[in-house]
C-alpha cells in the first residue's frame, strides 16, 4: 500500500475513522495496524495516518510520537512524550520562519534532514555527486503501513536519490525503533559523506539535562550529567568499534527530574562500529538528537541502483524518571533484542580461568579448576585465552586457531569430557578479528590486516586488526569458528576484541571505496555471528572487548551476554554496574567473583561482599580456586545456591536503584521485583560508616500495597525490630532498617509474597 495524501481529502479524524469502515483500502490499513505483536494487556500500538492535517501518529504503551508533513513537504516533528488522547488534535505543522543567518531548513524540527538549502545544524544525510554537486533537499513523497511498521519515502527535489524512513513501535514499552534507507537511483555512483538513522526532536520548552556514559579500560560506565546549553555535545567513538569512552546511549530529563519522577527521553544506537550521537540545542533553542555511524572519516560509495540502510536508532519516553527509562530499556532488550527474545535463557553460573591461570592454561590445571568449580555449583566452565597456536603471552599466536599441542596433547576432547562429566557445559575464549604479527596467519597473509600501503602499522596489545570487510578474511574467520564448534562440544564462546583500529586502509579496493570498510567490517561481523548461531543453535556467545568496549544494541542482537569491565574489584563494580544498568539489563551483565586483594587496586574484601556485588548481575566466578580454604568453598556454595533461587528475579525483574553510588559514595542499594511481583531481592552495600550515622532507611518499590510479604536476610543483618512479615505498604512507606556498620559491609535480603 502506497498512499500519497490528498489535499482534497479533508476529513476530520472521527469522521475519517468512520469512513474507514466502508473504504476497501482503508479497511486493509486498519487490519494491518491491528495485528502487531501485542505482548501485554496494554493498548495495542497503533499507527494512524490522518489525511486532513497530514499527520503520522505512532502510539504505543504510554507514549505518543507524532510528526506531520508541512507546507514545504518536510517531515516535521510535532510531539514526543506522554500518550495523548486519540481525539486530541495537534496544530497543523508549519515550517519555522528563518532569517538571513538561520534559514527555515535549519530551524524547523525535522525527522530527517539532508545537508542542502543552507542547513547549518547536524544533517541526517550528506552526499556528494560525481559532478561536484553536494546539495540535497528531501521532500515527502509517499508512505506505507505494513503490520506495525510505518515507512515514509522522501526524495531529493531534482535528483533520483530516495530516502525511506522506517518506524516500529513496541507495544509494551512504547520504544520506537527507526532507521533510514538511502537509495541511489541516479545513473552513477554517489558518496554518502554522513548519514544518520534520524533525529529525535524534543518538545521545545524545557530546562534539559543530558545523561550519558563515559569511561576507559577498567573504568567503564561512569554516569555523566550536564545541562544542555546552546551548542552541541557529541558522544562518539572514532575507534572502529563501540568503545568505552562513550557508550551509544543517552537520556535527557527535563526540569531537574529525579530517579523515579519526571520526564525522560532516552535512546540508543544499535551499531558496533564508529558511531556518533550529537545532542544539539539549535538557534531556536530546541534540542535535537541525531545518531548514526560517525561522520568522521565516513565516505560510503553507493553504486548506481544500490541501497544503504542505517543502523537502528531506538528512542523512548518515561514519566517515571531515569529509573523508569532504564526499566523500559531492560524490558525491551529482553523482549525484542537479545537472542531468543522474548524468552532468552537464564544465564548459567559460570567459571572463567583468566584471572586464575592467565595464558598458562594446560589440560591438568583446567581439569583441577573444573573439579573445584563444579563442587560449588558452577554450571559452565570457560577456558580463557592461551589454549591455541603459540600463545604463551599476548605477543604471539592470535590468528592461529589450532589447539596448542604442548598444552593439550590430545586436543580439547579430554578436558571437555571431564567438564561434562562434572555436570557443566564447556566454553572457550576467542578473539577472531585480530592477529599477532608473530603468527603463521600474518606471515602467510600480511595483507589481511587494516593498513595503508607504505605506512607503519600501529600495534595495540601487540596485535593488528584483520580487515573483516574482505571476503577472504570473513570466510577464514567464519570457517575456523565453524570448524571449532563442529569438532568440539562447545556451548559458549567468549568473543573478545582487544584494541581499536589504526591506519584503517583497504588497499586492495579502489581508493573511493576504501572507506566502505567502516560499514562492511561491522556488517560482516554481524553476519558471521548470525550464521554461526544458525548453524550451531545451542551455542551461546558473550561480547567482550578488553572489558566493556563492545556493548551496544547492535551486538546484543547476536550475543547472549556481555562483559562490562575487566575491573572485577567488587567495590569498583558497584558504580560500574550501576552505570551499566542505566542503558542495559542486568540479565546480560556478567559479574565475576575474583580474588582478594584484587589486582586492580589491591583492595581486600570479604568473599561474601564479593559474591553480593556480583549477584546483582549474571554471576560468574573468576578466582583461583586452588587457593581457596574449605570455608571459602562452603560460603561460595551457599551463595551460588542462593543465587540460583533469585536469579530469575535479578535477570528478568524490574530494577530500582534505591541508592546509586554516583549520588552517594557511602552506600549503594539495588532492589529488583520479579516480573510476577512475588519476589523482591535487595542488595545493600556500605563503603564506610561515619560518626554515629545509621544506615539510611530503605523504602522499597514495585510492591503490591495490600499483599503480605515475608522478609529474610541471606547475608548481613536486618535491624532487630524488623517484622518478619508486613504489607507492601509497610515495606514501601514505613521502610526498613539494616544493621550495617563498619567498612565495606554488605547485606542482602528477599521478600516473598505470602498471599
Ligand atoms: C581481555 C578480556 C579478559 C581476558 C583477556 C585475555 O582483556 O577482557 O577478560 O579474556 O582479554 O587475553
Amino acid at each position: 500500500m502506497n498512499h500519497a495524501p490528498s489535499k482534497k481529502n479533508k476529513v476530520p479524524l472521527r469522521k475519517f475513522t468512520r469512513t474507514l469502515l466502508c473504504s476497501a483500502w482503508l479497511t486493509a490499513l486498519v487490519l494491518t495496524v491491528c495485528t502487531p505483536q501485542i505482548k501485554a494487556q496494554t493498548d495495542p500500538p497503533s499507527i494512524q495516518y490522518e489525511a486532513t492535517s497530514r499527520e503520522f501518529r505512532i502510539e504505543a504503551a504510554d507514549t505518543s510520537y507524532i510528526f506531520g508533513i508541512n507546507d514545504d513537504r518536510q517531515l516535521q516533528t510535532l510531539y514526543w512524550g506522554k500518550r495523548l488522547g486519540t481525539a486530541d488534535h495537534l496544530a497543523r505543522p508549519k515550517p519555522l520562519s528563518g532569517s538571513g543567518f538561520d534559514v527555515s531548513t535549519s530551524l524547523t524540527p525535522q525527522e530527517f534532514v539532508a545537508w542542502g538549502a543552507g542547513l547549518v545544524t547536524e544533517p541526517d544525510l550528506k552526499v556528494s555527486f560525481p559532478d561536484g554537486n553536494r546539495d540535497l533537499v528531501l521532500k515527502y513523497v509517499s508512505h506505507q503501513i505494513e503490520g506495525n511498521t510505518l515507512s515514509v519515502e522522501m526524495k531529493d527535489i531534482s535528483r533520483e536519490v530516495y530516502v525511506t524512513l522506517e518506524y516500529q513501535a513496541d507495544a509494551e514499552t512504547g520504544i520506537l525503533r527507526r532507521c533510514a534507507t538511502i537509495e541511489n537511483r541516479t545513473d552513477a555512483s554517489i558518496t554518502i559523506e554522513q548519514v544518520a538513522a534520524g533525529t529525535w526532536n524534543l518538545p521545545n520548552e524545557g530546562d534539559y539535562r543530558l545523561r550519558y556514559l563515559a569511561g576507559s579500560w577498567a573504568a567503564e560506565w561512569n554516569v555523566q550529567v550536564q545541562p544542555i546549553h546552546p551548542g552541541k555535545t557529541v558522544l562518539e567513538s572514532r575507534r572502529g568499534t563501540t568503545g568505552a569512552q562513550n557508550n551509544p546511549w543517552f537520556a535527557i530529563d527535563r526540569d531537574g527530574d529525579t530517579e523515579e519522577n519526571g520526564n525522560v527521553w532516552f535512546g540508543a544506537l544499535g551499531w558496533s562500529g564508529s558511531w556518533e550521537i550529537s545532542v544539539e540545542q539549535d538557534a531556536a533553542q530546541r534540542v535535537r538528537v541525531t545518531g548514526g555511524p560517525n561522520a568522521f572519516e565516513f565516505g560510503y560509495l553507493l553504486s548506481k541502483g544500490a541501497k544503504f540502510t542505517t543502523p537502528y536508532f531506538y528512542g523512548g519516553y518515561s514519566d517515571h524518571g531515569i529509573g523508569g527509562a532504564s526499566r523500559l530499556m531492560h524490558r525491551y532488550e529482553i523482549d525484542s533484542i537479545v537472542p531468543h527474545h522474548p524468552t532468552p535463557k537464564l544465564r548459567p553460573v559460570l567459571y572463567n580461568s583468566w584471572e586464575a591461570t592467565g595464558f598458562d592454561v594446560t589440560e591438568a590445571n583446567q581439569m583441577t579448576l573444573a573439579e573445584k568449580a563444579a563442587s560449588i555449583g558452577v554450571e559452565r566452565f570457560v577456558m580463557d585465552d592461551g589454549w591455541f597456536g603459540q600463545r604463551k603471552n599476548d605477543r604471539a599466536g592470535l590468528g592461529d586457531w589450532y589447539v596448542n599441542p604442548q598444552k593439550f596433547p590430545n586436543g580439547l576432547g579430554p578436558l571437555i569430557a571431564k567438564v561434562h562429566s562434572l555436570g557443566m557445559d564447556f566454553g572457550l575464549w576467542v578473539e577472531p578479528e585480530m592477529v599477532n604479527p608473530d603468527s603463521d596467519l600474518y606471515r602467510k597473509h600480511p595483507d589481511w590486516v587494516l593498513y595503508f600501503s607504505g605506512r607503519p602499522h600501529t600495534e595495540g596489545r601487540n596485535q593488528l586488526v584483520l580487515n573483516l570487510a574482505r571476503p577472504d578474511v570473513r570466510a577464514y574467520v567464519y570457517s575456523f569458528l565453524d570448524k571449532l564448534l563442529s569438532e568440539n562440544d562447545i556451548s559458549f564462546l567468549k568473543w573478545d576484541y582487544n584494541r581499536n583500529w589504526s591506519e584503517p586502509g583497504w588497499p586492495s579496493v579502489s581508493p573511493n571505496q576504501e572507506k566502505n570498510v567502516y560499514v562492511d567490517f561491522i556488517r560482516n561481523f554481524y553476519s558471521i555471528l548470525a550464521e554461526l548461531r544458525q548453524k550451531h543453535p545451542n551455542v551461546e556467545i558473550e561480547s567482550c572487548s578488553g572489558g566493556g568496549s563492545r556493548v551496544d544494541l547492535g551486538v546484543m542482537q547476536y550475543t547472549d551476554e556481555v562483559w562490562p569491565s575487566d575491573n572485577t574489584d567488587a567495590f569498583d563494580r558497584l558504580s560500574i554496574q550501576n552505570g551499566f544498568t542505566y542503558a542495559y539489563t542486568p540479565g546480560v551483565m556478567m559479574a565475576w567473583v575474583t580474588d582478594s586483594p584484587t589486582w586492580v587496586n589491591n583492595r581486600s574484601l570479604s568473599l561474601e561482599y564479593r559474591f553480593l556485588s556480583s549477584m546483582q548481575g549474571s554471576l560468574g566466578i573468576g578466582a583461583n580456586l586452588t587457593k581457596w580454604t574449605p570455608e571459602d568453598f562452603t560460603k561460595a556454595k551457599q551463595m551460588v545456591d542462593e543465587y540460583k533461587s533469585i536469579r530469575e528475579t535479578v535477570q528478568r525483574g524490574e530494577l530500582y536503584r534505591l541508592i546509586s553510588p554516583e549520588h552517594n559514595s557511602a552506600q549503594s542499594v539495588t532492589e529488583t521485583a520479579s516480573p510476577d511481583g512475588k519476589q523482591i531481592v535487595a542488595f545493600a552495600f556500605l563503603h564506610s560508616s561515619t560518626e554515629y550515622h545509621p544506615y539510611p532507611r530503605l523504602y522499597l518499590r514495585g510492591m503490591n500495597e495490600k499483599a503480605i510479604y515475608s522478609i529474610s536476610a541471606f547475608a548481613g543483618k536486618l535491624d532487630g525490630d524488623t517484622p518478619t512479615r508486613a504489607s507492601g505498604a509497610y515495606w514501601m512507606h514505613h521502610g526498613l532498617d539494616l544493621d550495617l556498620r563498619g567498612d565495606f559491609q554488605a547485606a542482602a535480603f528477599t521478600l516473598n509474597r505470602v498471599n
